[in-house]
C-alpha cells in the first residue's frame, strides 16, 4: 500500500490555517501512526488564480439565511417559523405568549369549575362554540387529509374544525358526566333520540382518549417546581408557574371569522368536488 505524500491532497478551498496537517494511517504492521506534513500556506496559492467553486457554498449560505430572514419578517417575532409540521388553515393565526397557570383549588378557582348552572355551561361553550368552520378551496387543497364540502353552501367552502375545539368539547362532556344527576335529563345528542349518547360510556371514553392524544401530542415541557411551605411545615409542588402557550384568543379569532352556526344536513352530499374523485359524476374532471 503506497504511503499518502503531501500531493495526494487537494489544495483547501477556504483555508490557510492548516499549519500541519496530521494523518493516521494504518502501517503494514497495523498499528496507528501519525504523519506529519509539511506547513502549507492555501490562501497564498490562490494569488492569480479565481477561486470561483469556493463561492458555491457561500451563495448557498447567503441565499438561506435571507431565506429564514425573510420567512422570520413574515411571521412575525412571536411565531416560530415551522408553526407545525403539517399545513393548517389557522397556522397564521399563531401567536406565543407566556402565561401563568392557575391552581384551581384553594379559592383560586376559575370561571370553568364549580357546581353545574346554566352560567357554568355558558362559560364553558363559549369557548368553542365557534368551532365548525369553512374555509375556500385554496386553504382545503393544502390539507393533509381531505374534507367535504359543506352541504348546500353556495360558496362551496370546505367544512373543518380545529381539533382545540374538539378536545375542548370532549373535556366540557367528561366534566359534565361528573354530574349525571344534573346533566343527563339536559343533555340533547346530535340526533332526535340520542339523548345520552354525549355522556354516554363511550363517547365519554373517546373524550378521555382524545385528550390524552393531545396532551402527549402537545408535550408541554414547562417545568412545575417545588418550595417549602412555611404553614404546613413541608416541601410542596408549585402549580401557579409560568407556561410558553398559544394565544387562545387568536386562535378563537380565526375560528369566529370562518364560523358557520347553522345545522348541517348530513344526508346531502355535494357532488362534483374538484378536490376530491370520488364525488365527480357526468364527466366531470376537476
Ligand atoms: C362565568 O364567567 C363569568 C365571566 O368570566 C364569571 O364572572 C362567572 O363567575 C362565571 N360563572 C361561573 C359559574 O363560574
Ligand atoms: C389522514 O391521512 C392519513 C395519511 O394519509 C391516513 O392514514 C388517514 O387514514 C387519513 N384519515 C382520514 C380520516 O382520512
Amino acid at each position: 500500500m503506497p504511503s499518502k505524500s503531501a500531493d495526494d491532497f487537494d489544495e483547501p478551498l477556504m483555508s490557510g490555517e492548516s499549519d500541519s496537517t496530521e494523518d493516521l494511517e494504518m502501517s503494514p504492521g497495523g498499528e496507528l501512526r501519525t504523519t506529519h506534513f509539511p506547513r502549507r500556506r492555501g490562501i497564498l496559492k490562490f494569488q492569480g488564480r479565481v477561486p470561483w467553486m469556493s463561492l458555491i457554498p457561500w451563495t448557498l449560505f447567503l441565499g438561506l439565511s435571507l431565506w429564514v430572514l425573510h420567512q422570520y419578517q413574515k411571521r412575525g417575532p412571536n411565531n416560530p417559523i415551522f408553526p407545525q409540521m403539517l399545513y393548517s388553515p389557522a397556522q397564521d393565526a399563531l401567536e406565543y405568549e407566556v402565561r401563568k397557570f392557575r391552581l384551581g383549588l384553594d379559592g383560586d378557582t376559575t370561571e370553568f369549575q364549580g357546581q353545574p348552572s346554566p352560567e357554568l355551561d355558558k362559560n364553558w361553550s363559549n369557548l368553542y362554540d365557534m368551532g365548525i368552520n369553512l374555509i375556500p378551496r385554496g386553504m382545503a387543497a393544502k390539507l393533509p387529509n381531505k374534507t367535504i364540502i359543506f352541504p348546500h353552501d353556495e360558496q362551496r367552502r370546505y367544512l373543518v374544525e380545529l381539533d382545540v375545539f374538539h378536545q375542548l368539547h370532549c373535556l366540557n362532556m367528561i366534566r359534565q358526566a361528573l354530574h349525571p344527576e344534573y346533566y343527563k335529563p339536559h343533555t340533547p345528542g346530535p340526533h332526535p333520540g340520542e339523548e345520552d349518547e354525549l355522556l354516554g360510556h363511550d363517547h365519554v371514553d373517546h373524550c378521555v382518549d382524545a385528550i390524552r392524544q393531545s396532551l402527549m401530542c402537545n408535550a408541554d415541557i414547562s417545568v412545575l417546581t417545588w418550595r417549602w411551605n412555611r404553614k404546613q411545615k413541608k416541601n410542596m409542588e408549585m402549580g401557579t408557574i409560568l407556561h410558553t402557550c398559544r394565544r387562545f384568543d387568536k386562535i378563537q379569532d380565526w375560528a369566529r371569522k370562518h364560523a358557520v352556526y347553522h345545522n348541517m344536513d348530513n344526508e346531502h352530499r355535494e357532488m362534483n368536488d374538484p378536490l376530491d374523485p370520488d364525488t365527480w359524476v357526468d364527466g366531470f374532471s376537476g
